[in-house]
């Protein structure tokens, strides 16, 4: 992790994930997921799955969320937390980790599973190393 990204989760963010995980639409693959995003505004965006009759247009808890703050003017993240209903904890997919590292080069990602089991804490540069960033201060891809 960068030494200015924060290693924790806090359990608050836990608990909003496992919250909003009630409201997860997975009726296809009966897997719902929970996620919680934390601004450096100290704003949290929750947010689950939504899927899709049409499969193909099913989208991610995580991305979801990361969607939901920049919308609302968002663009700087310090902690994200993913809870599903399963004795592991499951972490992000491929996609959601590239949208994640869009905004921020790091951040402490929680992953939980049912109450009582154990949290595992990542960090995003370890889920998602070597990765194909955005310019940076604004440049183009092809300056
Ligand atoms: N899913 C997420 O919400 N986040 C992930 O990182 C992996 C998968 C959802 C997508 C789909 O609704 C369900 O889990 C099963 O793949």
């Amino acid at each position: 992790m960068t030494p200015e990204a924060k290693s924790t989760v806090p359990d608050s963010l836990i608990a909003e994930a496992r919250r909003v995980l009630a409201h997860a639409h997975a009726p296809y693959s009966r897997f719902p997921v929970g996620a919680a995003l934390l601004a450096e505004s100290g704003k949290v965006y929750a947010a689950t799955n939504v899927e899709n009759a049409s499969f193909g247009l099913s989208v991610c808890a995580e991305r979801s969320a990361v969607f939901q703050a920049v919308a609302a003017g968002e663009r700087r993240f310090s902690a994200l937390a993913v809870v599903t209903d399963t004795p592991e904890p499951t972490p992000p997919c491929g996609a959601c980790r590239q949208v994640l590292r869009e905004f921020v080069e790091d951040l402490p990602v929680a992953l939980a599973g049912r109450p009582g089991t154990k949290v595992q804490t990542h960090r995003l540069s370890d889920l998602l190393p070597q990765a194909f960033s955005p310019p940076v201060d604004g440049r183009s891809f092809t300056a």
